[in-house]
């Protein structure tokens, strides 16, 4: 395609951030020109007066390449939104961002607020001696769904099927401060389906018994009105029989539930969710300038990390991923971020294939068991939220950022190194620790 920019002010980048045209018509409406942050935007005119206000609009949305581009181009771009034989009339057309175009052939249904933030972890990174560069992407502010995380995300590629498919239930499983049945019920709530969670105990919480099932995410759960169903099984990542017999009542009574297994993991759509964050990042990198050199992100029941491991193979930065095992069970672990890995990869058809090696679970920061923090996790959540004003949790967020910060603090990352937290949410659990926490 035969590039030019129309305007000094416009700086043109090798891959044009998101922007869209509304107004179809030409010269003499150009003032009802507006860009959009949704799709990539390029225009064709040689209308000058035409071009120079389309660049200001550019500019002023940060949109930053404008391309001339030919009819015979614009025929062979992804999806063109808009098109005349006129010379002087606008082409309007968006393209492929992504290096993974096979995860756009599955539904969405939105129920995120959109990208996540990255923010600068500041003052972390000057507390841990400034060498090294911490990030943090938002996956715990990534919904107004009843406080969203991770799992909110990987459900937007789940729920499409829900509702095409008649589902009277939606019907999910976890422990008792389950971020991601707070999310199912919440979820269930927002598209008028019913819901039914067991809630297993997955944790030995003997400190905090008085509060540990009455707060937190099972409140909420119950506040949004899902069926919660208390079981006494202990901590697995595995399918239950316990949630089969919630699925087998739901059918004897006439309903038809859909299943959504633990952390939505081994459902074969689980793992789109963070193909796609990969894929955000990318967009989000292009925008700060530079590239993350680390990714560390909590791994527990596997399809965030796997997703984020095929998503990131894409451009050959899949062992830049490391996950922190907070299951205190890692080969389970780990064998489920690769299972689902290597099946996601062939969903999104990726075209390489994900090796074992590829699967970085870093397994000395989950202990002592799944969901009773160490004294390392307890100290992480302090000193992030005292540098930061970012809350984690004692199950999973204070684990990896317990990883993180004694990485840093061991040199394990080479100076300079640009480190990216993905935040995946689980404050809600907090109260649920409040006998923990009792002293600050
Ligand atoms: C807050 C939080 N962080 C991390 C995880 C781990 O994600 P995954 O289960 O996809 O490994 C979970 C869920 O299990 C979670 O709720």
């Amino acid at each position: 395609m035969g590039e030019k920019t129309g305007s000094p002010s416009v700086t043109r980048r090798s891959n044009a951030r998101v922007g869209c045209l509304r107004s179809t018509r030409t010269a003499d409406s150009v003032h009802t020109l507006a860009l959009d942050a949704d799709l990539h935007g390029i225009m064709w005119t040689h209308h000058s007066l035409l071009r120079n206000h389309l660049c200001q609009e550019m500019t002023k949305h940060d949109v930053n390449a404008i391309a001339l581009a030919s009819p015979e181009t614009v025929a062979q771009m992804d999806k063109l939104v808009f098109a005349s034989g006129s010379s002087s009339t606008l082409f309007l057309f968006s393209f492929k961002m992504s290096l993974i175009p096979g995860l756009d052939k599955f539904p969405k249904h939105t129920l995120t607020l959109g990208k996540t933030p990255i923010h600068p972890l500041k003052r972390l990174s000057a507390a841990l001696g400034g060498k090294v560069e911490l990030y943090a992407k938002r996956e715990d502010v990534n919904s107004g769904l009843a406080f969203g995380g991770n799992k909110t995300r990987k459900l937007e590629y789940l729920i499409p099927e829900a509702l095409e498919g008649g589902y009277t239930h939606l019907v999910s499983i976890g422990g008792v401060q389950s971020n991601q049945t707070r999310q199912v019920a919440a979820v269930a709530a927002h598209i008028g389906l019913k819901c039914v969670l067991v809630q297993e105990k997955w944790v030995n919480h003997e400190e905090n018994e008085e509060v540990y099932g009455k707060v937190g995410n099972i409140q909420m759960s119950r506040i949004l009105g899902a069926d919660v169903r208390l079981d006494d099984a202990g901590f697995d990542i595995g399918i239950r029989q316990s949630w089969k017999e919630a699925m087998e009542e739901i059918e004897r009574e006439g309903g038809k539930p859909f299943p959504i297994p633990a952390g939505c993991s081994v459902h074969p759509r689980g793992g789109l969710g963070f193909v796609g964050w990969a894929d955000e990042v990318r967009e989000q990198e292009r925008e700060l300038g530079f590239k993350f050199d680390y990714i560390i992100v909590c791994a527990v029941t596997g399809s965030t990390q796997a997703g984020m491991i095929v998503g990131f193979a894409a451009d050959g930065r899949a062992r830049r991923v490391i996950g922190i095992d907070a299951s205190a069970k890692p080969k389970q672990t780990k064998d489920q971020v690769w299972r689902i890995a290597q099946n996601t990869a062939k969903l999104v058809g990726l075209g390489k294939e994900i090796a074992e090696e590829d699967v970085i679970l870093d397994t000395r920061f989950g202990g002592p068991e799944y969901g009773i923090p160490n004294q390392g996790t307890l100290d992480a959540i302090r000193m992030c939220a005292r540098q930061e004003g970012v809350l984690t949790d004692p199950v999973y967020e204070g684990k990896s950022m317990n990883a993180m910060i004694e990485m840093v603090r061991n040199g394990e990352f080479p100076e300079g190194s640009r480190v990216l937290y993905a935040h995946l949410g689980g404050v809600p659990a907090l109260s649920a620790y409040s006998e923990t926490f009792r002293h600050g």
